[in-house]
């Protein structure tokens, strides 16, 4: 029987002077919870012993409230906002094997609810780790493979380990208990722990991500920076077999012995207002609205990043793009890029299938992955065997001190800002501006690629006129109950009918397939019925007179063609026009798509575009 799994969860930790821990961490879970929001619980430690004390769990110390669904507008219950606790950690959770239960939700507790956890990961050997516990006694009220830590915990608070690296036992028992439980753990894992007898929090991690925050006398964890920015910009990125001690002072230790390390702090650029919707209603729109300003800073200040990016390809003895989901179709695109604007040959792969396809890298080769988070375990986990074979790597990203940020040999970040949107935008515009930028570096020709995304930008303001978002509308009206939609492009614009296709299906939820425009006649035509919907990236490029005549088999069979480009024809029933932007044409093609989707998904009643059912932010899992 294998326990549930917390792989894509938000976790968040608070130690300071405030004595309101309960309302920190319930707003930090809050702006966690595009990573997952299945379930979701807070523990803190109740200050007074005396007066208010009820239940064992307070009467050792801990206040607990777990609850199913998302945090929403949820208000803390009555016992945690009275807690008056300035200490106590939280977590959301996106669940992958098993039900979404409170019994299963985080903070676990051990037997005595001394001890309170909350984790993301896999802890691959938690059964096998199980069978002391159980044996002695220990009793387990969920499925989890979490709920094994704290009863390791409480073991090893009960018979210590001596630690032969801390001179006179100096750890203290608390932290040498974590630290000789948390190197029990196979996996990767990140975990925060607080315990009645201490006045700190540890949090400690291998693989999944963790960040420490600081400010005056106050210490913050959590799985992203959104969770914390509201508070702190100076953080500390924690690396792999990291442990962090936190609660008058900050001590960042070296896992397995503990030995101190000093920390290395990074100040965020990211302001708190940027993780904020402002006027907008949900986040997805505000990201869509904030493309023109992140294509023109590409344009303006990333000609070093592209030009550095362009020497190491053309250095290298093959390289490979790869990702996932909407940065794999970046990366698709990037490979159309090279062919026709620096006649490259670049290699294209899907992350989860590069690890099959790798066994020819060499120290020679040059890997590209791309990624908004930096934390997908598909990219991840295939970058560091391409280390292995001695392969550089150039990471794309959005997030800074990432895992793949801090795996490459070369990082651009993309400066897209933070997104929260589990649906990606402007991040994948970001990814596919600097590839463009990169394309014509790689030519001698930066000032070109410049100047396509400066009027790039400006077509993109123009369609987020209101007199265009009229026509989006309407269009989105027309096909609020269509089943099925279909999306063709050839070429360049191949890759944008793969990731207008994605934005249909994660945001509105209708059906969508998107296509090579020549693939269809081998077999999905069959699908076409009268008024079949189907968008048609059009670009004015070698591909224009193909795609038309793709269009006309289409609509032979009834199809109701959309065309998306700069040039209108006959065949398309409705059309929606951009600017002819060469290679860039694809930015506006997305953008409208990204619009589409929204719409539709607002004219369908959907409540809460920015985190659609059964996803998550970042896919910390394989
Ligand atoms: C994007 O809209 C999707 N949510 C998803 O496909 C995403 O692109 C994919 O999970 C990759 O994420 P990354 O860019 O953070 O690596």
């Amino acid at each position: 029987m294998f326990g549930i799994v917390q792989l894509m969860c938000g976790i968040f930790g608070y130690v300071g002077n405030k004595k309101n821990a309960a309302q920190v961490i319930h707003e930090g879970l809050k702006r966690l919870e595009y990573r997952g929001y299945d379930s979701w619980g807070i523990a803190t430690k109740v200050k007074s012993q005396k007066s208010k004390v009820k239940t064992t769990k307070e009467k050792n110390g801990f206040v607990v409230e777990k609850h199913v669904g998302k945090i929403g507008n949820r208000k803390l219950g009555s016992k945690l906002l009275k807690s008056d606790a300035n200490l106590g950690i939280g977590h959301t959770r996106w669940a992958t094997h098993g039900g979404v239960t409170i019994a299963n939700a985080h903070p676990h507790l051990d037997c005595k609810n001394g001890i309170a956890v909350v984790h993301n990961g896999i802890i691959e050997n938690f059964l096998e780790l199980k069978e002391q516990p159980i044996k002695k006694g220990h009793v387990f009220v969920s499925k989890t493979d979490t709920e094994v830590v704290p009863h390791l915990i409480e073991e090893n608070l009960t018979h210590p380990h001596p630690n032969p690296l801390s001179k006179g036992g100096g750890e203290g028992r608390f932290t040498g208990a974590v630290r000789d439980a948390f190197n029990k753990l196979k996996g990767l894992n990140a975990i925060v722990v607080v315990c009645s007898s201490s006045q700190e929090i540890i949090a400690a991690k291998t693989g999944s991500p963790l960040i420490v925050g600081t400010s005056d006398r106050e210490f913050f964890v959590a799985s992203d920076v959104s969770g914390i920015i509201k508070y702190t910009r100076k953080v500390i990125f924690l690396e792999d077999n990291q442990m962090a001690v936190l609660g008058k002072n900050l001590r960042l230790l070296e896992l397995p012995w503990g030995k101190e390390i000093k920390p290395k702090y990074n100040i965020l650029e990211w302001k708190f207002e940027e993780a904020e919707k402002g006027k907008f209603e949900h986040f997805l729109l505000k990201e869509i609205y904030e493309q023109p300003r992140v294509i023109e800073n590409i344009a303006l200040n990333y000609e070093g990043e592209a030009k550095k990016l362009a020497k190491l390809i053309e250095k290298a003895f093959g390289t490979f793009m790869l990702g996932c989901g909407t940065a794999s179709y970046a990366a698709l695109f990037g490979i159309y890029l090279f062919s026709r604007i620096a006649k490259k040959h670049i290699n294209f792969s899907i992350g989860s299938e590069f690890n099959y396809l790798e066994n020819y890298l060499t120290s020679k080769s040059l890997v590209i992955p791309i990624s908004q988070s930096g934390e997908t375990i598909d990219v991840v986990e295939p970058v560091e065997k391409a280390k292995e074979k001695g392969a550089k790597i150039a990471a794309i990203v959005n997030v800074l001190g990432s895992t793949l940020y801090r795996q490459a040999d070369y990082k651009i970040l993309l400066g897209a800002g933070v997104e929260k949107a589990v649906i990606g935008t402007k991040s994948f515009i970001a990814m596919i501006s600097v590839l463009l930028l990169t394309a014509y570096a790689y030519i001698g020709g930066e000032d070109l690629g410049k100047k396509l995304l400066l009027k790039t930008a400006i077509n993109v303001e123009d369609i987020l006129k209101d007199s265009f978002i009229a026509k989006i509308k309407k269009l989105a009206q027309e096909l609020k109950n269509k089943e099925h939609i279909y999306v063709i492009g050839r070429g360049l614009s191949y890759a944008a009918a793969l990731e207008a296709t994605l934005k249909i299906k994660e945001t509105s939820y209708v059906h969508a397939e998107g296509f090579a425009g020549g693939e269809l006649k081998h077999g999905v035509i069959a699908l076409i019925e009268k008024n079949t919907p189907c968008i048609v990236m059009a670009s004015n490029d070698e591909t224009y007179d193909d795609i038309v005549s793709n269009a006309q088999e289409i609509k032979a069979r009834g199809g109701l063609m959309i065309g998306i480009g700069p040039k209108d024809n006959e065949v398309f029933d409705r059309f929606i026009e951009t600017e002819d932007l060469k290679e860039a044409t694809i930015i506006p093609q997305i953008v409208i798509s990204q619009l589409v989707s929204y719409n539709l998904a607002i004219i369908r009643g959907i409540k809460d575009p920015d985190k659609p059912r059964n996803l998550a932010k970042s896919v910390t899992v394989k």
